[in-house]
């Protein structure tokens, strides 16, 4: 049995995999040369992805691939996507060149409000906590302005700080329920700041509060922190066209297509078993982007599921409708993404991503990341009520069946022909390739 490690984070990155290697790696050299040949030969961007996290040891790539031709307000976008999931640029941009030649798609950001929570215990008279609370509000925001300066000076800042009575519950438990404006970044750390400060505050507040009781003096922070949840920081994003142009070839009328797809959409709506697996559509288009962009996919899809079921059931993101002869389906989302701070500026292939996406504001970003989650649901849901999942995800998959076979180009040239006109699975692959080697 191998032992703890102790001091492991001081050791260095090759004491590291020396002693990963010894201790559950049998020693094993190409073990060793797999986790070095993912370090990039540039000694300071290497050393800017060591820094990134604690005890970095490679890098771990996915692919970045691009989803061109999303007509978005008007305005054609080339989308970067960082997933390893073989078939959700094409399926992207496959529904993008669709509604580039129906209009395109529309977006709008609702709301873009953060949200953190100082949780903390009381014991006495609520009247006497609203009374302090509402008195040193002042103090409160006077306590964060070194922190909300440059904040304020882009337009941000704290919105409104409430006290919450959460007490029925859970016993004598309150919260300050603060609001936020973080303009173009995501905010995570300027809110925590914030809501520490508040946190420390309120404590000192409460203790020197001449007309406290020694045990309402007691009042007891639990925790500081943003909440993932944000009902308030939400973007629509929609596409719409008469049913008529809604068929591309003659196995199926606009109007057929139209009815099973919103009976698909409604299916997602009342079975949540259906409506997760839909939603994970929705989230292939977004996490990608998110991911490219250098935002927080965990954060994202934390908040995107609890709104999902905010209703108390979980549910559809997308819906979709006919009236008068028009084709509508749409999608609100919250995202809170930010195209400033945290990885925005360090991480060389996010500055990148988001030249690509022409410089965007927060709000834009919101905007393009909705599209591109609506679009992958509209590209998922259009193949499972037509030809069915597998066809084009297998001929995605293709390659990836061959690479694990090492297969020659001349091989995958063949291959790929070959399968043009033959089902695709594992086996027919296996098959096919060990009949064209022999
Ligand atoms: C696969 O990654 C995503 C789908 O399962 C989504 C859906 O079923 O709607 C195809």
């Amino acid at each position: 049995m191998t032992k703890p490690v102790n001091g492991f984070s001081k050791l260095n990155k090759t004491e590291k995999i020396n002693w990963l290697s010894e201790n559950y790696l049998d020693n094993s050299a190409a073990a060793v040369s797999v986790l070095k040949q993912y370090w990039n030969d540039d000694n300071d961007l290497q050393k800017l992805h060591d820094e990134f996290i604690e005890n970095t040891v490679s890098n771990f790539y996915l692919p970045l691939g691009l989803a061109p031709n999303f007509l978005i307000n008007g305005k054609y976008h080339v989308l970067p996507m960082a997933i390893e999931e073989s078939s959700v640029v094409a399926a992207a941009s496959k529904a993008a060149k669709f509604w580039n030649e129906r209009g395109g798609f529309k977006a709008t950001v609702i709301n873009n409000k953060k949200i953190g929570q100082v949780h903390f215990l009381f014991q006495g008279d609520f009247s006497k906590l609203d009374k302090l609370v509402t008195k040193i509000e002042p103090k409160l925001r006077e306590s964060v302005k070194p922190i909300t300066r440059n904040m304020e000076k882009r337009g941000g800042g704290i919105l409104n700080i409430n006290l919450i009575d959460k007490t029925e519950e859970l016993e004598n438990y309150y919260q300050l329920f603060v609001n936020f404006d973080t303009r173009d970044s995501m905010g995570a750390n300027f809110i925590n700041s914030c809501l520490e400060k508040f946190a420390e505050v309120l404590e000192a507040e409460a203790k020197s509060n001449p007309v406290f009781t020694e045990e309402e003096k007691n009042l007891e922070v639990i925790m500081s922190i943003l909440s993932n949840y944000v009902p308030e920081c939400t973007v629509r994003a929609e596409v719409s066209c008469p049913v008529n142009e809604l068929s591309e070839d003659s196995t199926i009328s606009g109007e057929q297509f139209a009815k099973k797809f919103i009976q698909a959409v409604r299916i997602a709506e009342i079975e949540p078993y259906r409506a997760v697996t839909h939603n994970k559509g929705v989230m292939n288009g977004i996490d990608a982007v998110v991911l490219a962009t250098g935002n927080d996919f965990r954060a994202v899809e934390a908040g995107v599921h609890a709104f999902a079921s905010r209703n108390g059931k979980y549910s559809s993101l997308t819906h979709a409708t006919i009236e008068d002869g028009i084709f509508k389906f749409w999608m609100e989302v919250p995202l809170a993404l930010g195209t400033v701070g945290g990885l925005t500026s360090l991480h060389p292939l996010v500055k990148l991503a988001l030249d690509i996406l022409q410089r965007p504001s927060a709000n834009e970003l919101m905007e393009i990341t909705a599209v591109a989650g609506l679009a992958q649901n509209f590209a998922a849901l259009r193949s499972l009520i037509t030809t069915g999942i597998q066809q084009g995800h297998m001929k995605m998959h293709l390659m990836n069946i061959l690479n694990q076979n090492q297969a020659t180009e001349e091989e995958k040239e063949e291959m790929v022909e070959f399968f043009t006109h033959h089902t695709i699975t594992h086996s027919s692959v296996i098959e096919q390739l060990e009949k064209m080697r022999s």
